[in-house]
This record gives C-alpha cells, structure tokens and sequence, in this order.
C-alpha cells in the first residue's frame, strides 16, 4: 500500500483491521471452519474495536467512512479468513438500504446500534424461485392496520441467524414488477418471523447462511423503509451496487492470503536438492498471481471512490470489480493449491480453504454472470446516449 494514496483514517483502520485479523481470527479460522460455528469471540473483538462503524454516518453514531474505507477492512479480515471477513461485510450489506431509503427517524433508529455492533443486520433478498431474477419474488406483504403482515421465505440469508435485524424485501403491489416491491426491516423476535434451514457449506463455514420464513409475521408500518411503497427493488440495486466492491475486497483479501502462504511454502519446499521458489516455473506463477491481485485491488479502490465521490451511474465500475476480483480470487486460490502439490489437497494446510471460500464470491451478491449483463447493459445504455 502506498500510504500517502489513502487518508490518514484508511491508513490507520487497515493496519487496526490487520492486527485484530491476524491476532484473533486468523488464530480461530480453521476450527470455526471445521464445526461450522460463529466466532463470537471475533465478533466482540471486532466490536470493542469500533470497527462495525466503518460505512455508518457519523450523525448515526459510524465513523461515516465510506465503501474505500469498508473495502479497506474487509480485505485484511478476509486474508485471515474469507468466512469472517463476510461475516463483518454483510451488515453493509444489510444496512445500506436503511443508508440510501430510509427515513431520518428509520436511520436514527437502527444505524447506532448496527455501528456499536450490539446489533448484526442481514440481508433478505434472494428466495427459492427468485435468485438471480430477484424482481420475481414472491415474499408478500398487506397492510394491515398499523402494521404489514408478511408471509413468504427468504433464501440464502448470510448472517440470518445471528442478525438482530434483517432487511427483508417483500411484495406490497403484486402484477407492478420491480415497483411493486417494498423494503422492511424485520427485528428478531418479532412474532411470525423464524430462522430456518442453516446450509451445509463448502465454503465460508463460520458464517451461517439461512432460510428465514415469515409466517403471518406482523411488522410495525414504521419499518417499511422510507415510509412509502415500491422502492424496495431500486433500493435493492442501489445497494447492491455500494456492497459489490466489498464482495471484491474480501476476493482480493483471500488471493492475497492465499498468495502469502504460498510465497511461505514455495520458499521452504525443496525437490531436487532446492527450494520450489527457484524453479522459474514457479517464479512465473507467483509473479503473475501477485499482479493479478494488485491489478483487481486497484480497479476495488478506484471502483469505491467513485462511489464515495457521489457520482451517477455506480453500477457499471461496481459490477467490473467484483467480477474480476472474485474471478482472480478463484484462479489465484486454486494455482496456490497447484504450488503446495498434494499437501495444498489436504486440510493439514490452511491453502484449501482459501479456495473453498474463494468460490461463493462469483456466486453471492449476483453471479459473475449477473455482473456481465450489469456491465453489458450500461455500456449499451451508454453508447445509445440515453441517460442513467
Ligand atoms: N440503481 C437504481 N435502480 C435500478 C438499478 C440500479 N443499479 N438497477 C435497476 N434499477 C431499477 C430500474 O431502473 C427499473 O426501475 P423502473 O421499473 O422504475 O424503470 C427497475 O429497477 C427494474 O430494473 P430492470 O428491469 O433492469 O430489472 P431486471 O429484473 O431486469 O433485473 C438484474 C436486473 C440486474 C438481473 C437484477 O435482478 C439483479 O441484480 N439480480 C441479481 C440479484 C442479486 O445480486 N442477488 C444477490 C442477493 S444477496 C446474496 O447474495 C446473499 C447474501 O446474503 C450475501
């Protein structure tokens, strides 16, 4: 990192991220790994650590950095442990709709205790039969008085089961498409509102990904988020768009990672009467990795500050950064595997979870496919003229 690139905070909150990632997740990785079980001790950490506040405005209790500044951490826990570097992400994920729909009360209401980290937030988006088509939902919510009443099932609920919010999307005007979706956000606790099936993972184990089913589960009208019907969708996207680089950090922070345990083996592992580091082979391998991940941070980095910089039209540099940093994640990941021979095959070497949770990122937060229609898309919208 070339510090005088980055803000004194950005400097100050990667080497805070690096220290805690090293000495308290890295240290926990392999068993929460092994029995599937969220690292609650990590959690405190990174809450006593004030680290939950990073993406919150500062008026709502965060340290009102931006995506460059969540990137940042997510991509030092992530090197440690890709499980654990998404399980801190996705409560921007999780909050951002809150951040760009909600109401001022809505904001003041929620956001200070997501950013102390007495709360975690997920993200309800996905469904059985509405994955990758997710205006296709079916999730409903009626009024009903002061309240809504919602009925339906969420997939794929990262963080679900240990969230205290979830921000669910739910259909408030059916035959109305994208506008006839609305966002709530759901506390748990709230009758009617339960966590179900948790998926047995390849990847990302210590983190649990949920169903979530709501079953006549009756939400204050307060909750819907901004106050109106039929921005649940756009604010979905928006969204999406701000999360994305973040997915792309935690890739960079598992490629890197994986890159550093293999540079460490490469220089140890002797054959033929020498270390594997000097066979120019190999030599060739590690220097291609480690400019294809420099190459995948920078386009993350230039990706969150025109985010943070407020301009229009974020989708396009959004969905280029996750779809080639998770894509160099994976390649990366498995030719680290490739440097430690049959040990890199074998979970006596930490190598073989990194790329186990390499693969879900050119899956979650919409597949790798789904980010070449977001760039394809704009870049017709783009040379037809027409406006964002
Ligand atoms: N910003 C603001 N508005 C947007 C937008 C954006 N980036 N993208 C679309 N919209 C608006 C459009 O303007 C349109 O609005 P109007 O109806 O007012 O005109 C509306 O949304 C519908 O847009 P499209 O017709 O383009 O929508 P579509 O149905 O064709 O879908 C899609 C587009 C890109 C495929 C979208 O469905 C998508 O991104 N799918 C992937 C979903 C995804 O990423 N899911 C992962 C969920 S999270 C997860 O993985 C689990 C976890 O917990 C980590």
């Amino acid at each position: 990192m070339i510090e005088s690139l980055y803000t004194p905070m950005q400097v100050d909150l990667r080497k805070r991220a690096r220290e805690l990632a090293e000495k308290v997740m890295r240290p926990v990785a392999q068993q929460h790994d092994v029995e599937q079980s969220f690292p609650w001790p990590v959690q405190k950490a990174i809450k006593e650590a004030g680290l939950y506040g990073v993406w919150i405005p500062k008026e709502y209790g965060g340290m009102g950095g931006g995506v460059l500044d969540l990137c940042l951490v997510v991509e030092e826990f992530s090197r440690a442990c890709g499980g654990m570097g998404v399980a801190y992400a996705v409560n921007a994920l999780g909050s951002f709709p809150i951040i760009v729909g909600g109401t001022p009360e809505q904001k003041a209401k929620w956001l200070p205790r997501v950013a102390s980290g007495e709360a975690m937030i997920s993200f309800g988006l996905s469904e059985k039969e509405a994955g990758t088509d997710a205006g296709s939902m079916i999730t409903r919510a009626e009024k009903a008085g002061d309240d809504y009443v919602l009925n339906g099932e969420k997939k794929w609920n990262t963080g679900g089961a240990v969230a205290t919010y979830n921000t669910v999307f739910a259909v408030t005007a059916p035959g109305r498409g994208a506008r006839g979706i609305s966002a709530f956000v759901v506390e748990k606790g709230m009758p009617g509102y339960r966590v179900g099936k948790h998926e047995d993972k390849m990847g990302i184990r210590c983190v649990p990904v949920v169903e979530i089913h709501l079953e006549n589960c009756r939400v204050p009208a307060a909750n819907l988020l901004g106050g109106a019907e039929g921005h649940g969708f756009k604010h979905a996207m928006q969204t999406l768009d701000r999360a994305r680089p973040g997915v792309a950090a935690q890739a960079v922070g598992l490629a890197q990672g994986a890159l550093d345990l293999a540079m460490e083996y490469t220089r140890h592992r002797k054959q033929f009467g020498q270390t594997v580091d000097s066979f120019q082979g190999v030599q060739w391998m590690l220097a291609d990795m480690a400019t294809q991940i420099e190459a995948a941070r920078q386009l993350v980095h230039h990706a969150a500050r025109v985010i943070d910089s407020g301009a229009r039209g974020i989708s396009k540099v959004s969905a280029m950064c996750k779809l080639m940093a998770t894509d160099t994640a994976m390649k990366v990941t498995t030719d680290c595997v490739q440097l430690f021979g049959g040990y890199g095959y074998c979970k006596d070497f930490p190598i073989e979870k990194y790329m186990r949770d390499a693969k879900i990122t050119q899956i979650y937060e919409g597949t790798n496919q789904v980010q070449r229609l977001v760039i394809a898309r704009n870049m017709l919208r783009e040379a037809s003229g027409a406006p964002e």
